[in-house]
């Protein structure tokens, strides 16, 4: 989508759709004085009838259903294009978030119906604690996320909208120069974003750890990138063993990818960020039921995320170096597949019994926390990973869990995740939950006999291999991706399938992370 900053009034870019924002005001909308300048009589009287009638009422529309903010449609006369008018709700409940949603409904809602372009008056979604420069960055992020759909296999489309553009007008001329250096940045990471979707979306058949490899070369070759792809050799020399076991019921071999960028400057942080790329979680011998494992093609989220954080920070030459890495294998059953009771040597010396091998994804991550943090020894390491049920027991499939032992690192994802709208949540690891992944006969154990903390005991686990470096655990098994029957109660940004969750937090905090 093409996305331009404008500094005219709307109505002087003659788009296919002039959208204003309306607030709600009890039982009426606000007056739509803004909204109407310029607009000939007739057009004003019929948006005036509608508002008396109240047809108008500002209102986001909360819950159920495809659509959540009331959208008005206005045809001017003799093809001049269509007013249209989302709602915001009031304004003491107004925020980025809204506006966010907005964008995203009206490219939604008007998808198929014959408008191409749509100019946004950004001063209708400016109050008060969302400035223009936030108001714009939301406008950008719900238009582009809003609009994107997963096409690939699919021989008809519907006409999406194709270009949008945000118009200051007379009142915000002054903040053209801020407006225009925020959309800029945001439209790179929410364009990545939907670079990330797109390769999440893909089904395990095609895209194999391999093919993810694939992709984390062609990334580096375009942003001058360092990578490493480490294959079943190069990962039997360095005895990741956890890697190998959740490949080696696949005929698709398991691959650890690194990818670097050098970082903005030279005395910045190294930030290691590394995901779970299980191309097809099927739970292995620990065979998972058939109900929805169709979605475990989305058991990658994590790893795909990993490179679209690296992609968006290369472009926007973000400061800290920053190391990803890619845990990829496929989780089958077959005659070479890991079994329970095996016991497994990693990447450090450090052992793990099997007790489960639907518990993989901790089981790759092990050998990827512990290469990056014995290997580039970085200030602070982010594992992404959709890896337990019971993450999404917990918190629902909007939120993500997020476990640190860094305050400091903790409170930077949380500031971006209020920032980007990605809903994040903390919870504890105490020594009782190092105590539930102890083994008998290895040094940690991948599952429990009691159902109790599952998201808690996966982050013990997860620990033992990060050692006493600074360390974030986003467990995004939730809000990774939606489904026919989640998606109605997501914004309307979130489109059915990959969602990309994490890319826009993690870049934000990247980001951030050199003014703090
Ligand atoms: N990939 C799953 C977790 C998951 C579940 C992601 C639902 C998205 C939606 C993970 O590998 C898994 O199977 N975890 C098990 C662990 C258990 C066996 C200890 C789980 O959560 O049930
Ligand atoms: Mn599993
Ligand atoms: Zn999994």
């Amino acid at each position: 989508m093409k996305v331009q900053v404008d500094r005219r009034d709307a109505l002087e870019a003659v788009a296919d759709l002039t959208v204003s924002g309306v607030f709600e005001r009890g039982e009426r909308p606000e007056p739509l004085p803004r909204t109407l300048a310029g607009e000939d009589a007739a057009v004003k009287g019929a948006v005036r009838e509608a508002w008396e009638r109240r047809e108008i009422r500002g209102r986001p529309r909360e819950g159920g259903g495809e659509l959540r903010g009331e959208l008005s449609v206005f045809h001017r006369p003799d093809g001049g294009g269509r007013i249209v008018l989302v709602g915001l709700g009031p304004r003491a409940h107004y925020g980025a978030e809204r506006a966010r949603r907005a964008a995203a409904q009206v490219v939604k809602g008007l998808q198929g119906k014959g408008a191409r372009t749509a100019a946004f008056r950004l001063p209708t979604f400016v109050a008060e604690g969302v400035a223009a420069e936030i108001a714009a960055r939301a406008l950008v992020d719900g238009a582009v996320l809003g609009a994107h759909e997963f096409t690939k296999y699919k021989s008809t489309t519907g006409g999406p909208i194709e270009e949008v553009s945000i118009h200051l007008g007379d009142e915000l001329t002054g903040e053209e120069g801020s407006v225009r250096k925020a959309v800029a940045e945001e439209v790179t990471i929410t364009e990545t974003a939907v670079w990330t979707r797109e390769i999440a979306n893909l089904p395990a058949d095609t895209a194999t750890p391999e093919r993810l490899a694939v992709e984390a070369r062609a990334l580096a070759k375009e942003l001058g990138l360092k990578v490493t792809v480490f294959d079943e050799k190069a990962l039997k020399e360095m005895h990741c063993g956890g890697i190998l076991a959740v490949g080696s019921g696949s005929d698709h071999p398991p691959r650890m990818i690194v990818l670097e960028y050098a970082g903005g400057s030279r005395r910045g942080r190294t930030v290691a960020v590394v995901g779970k790329g299980i191309t097809f979680d099927s739970g292995g011998i620990s065979i998972k039921a058939a109900l929805r494992m169709q979605d475990m093609k989305f058991d990658k989220s994590g790893a795909v995320a990993v490179l679209g954080i690296l992609r968006a920070a290369a472009l926007l030459k973000a400061a800290p170096k920053v190391v990803g890495v890619l845990c990829c294998a496929e989780n089958l059953p077959g005659g070479g597949a890991y079994r329970p009771g095996d016991v497994l040597r990693t990447f450090g010396g450090k052992s793990i019994e099997v007790v489960n091998t639907d518990a993989e994804g901790r089981v790759v991550l092990a050998d990827g926390l512990g290469y990056v943090v014995q290997h580039y020894r970085p200030d602070e390491v982010i594992d992404l990973a959709t890896l337990t049920g019971a993450e999404v027991v917990a918190l629902g499939d909007d939120t993500a869990g997020l476990v640190a032992t860094d305050d400091r690192l903790a409170q930077g994802l949380l500031a971006a995740s209020q920032a980007t709208g990605e809903p994040l949540w903390r919870m504890p690891l105490t020594d009782y939950h190092r105590e539930l992944v102890k083994s008998d006969i290895a040094d940690v154990r991948n599952s429990i006999e009691l159902t109790v903390a599952g998201m808690l005991t996966a982050a013990a686990f997860l620990e033992t291999f990060v050692g006493s470096t600074p360390w974030a655990h986003v467990d995004i098994a939730g809000p990774a991706y939606t489904t026919p029957s989640t998606r109605k109660w997501q914004p309307a940004y979130q489109n059915v399938g990959a969602t990309a969750f994490g890319v826009r937090t993690v870049t934000r905090y990247l980001l951030d992370l050199a003014r703090s």
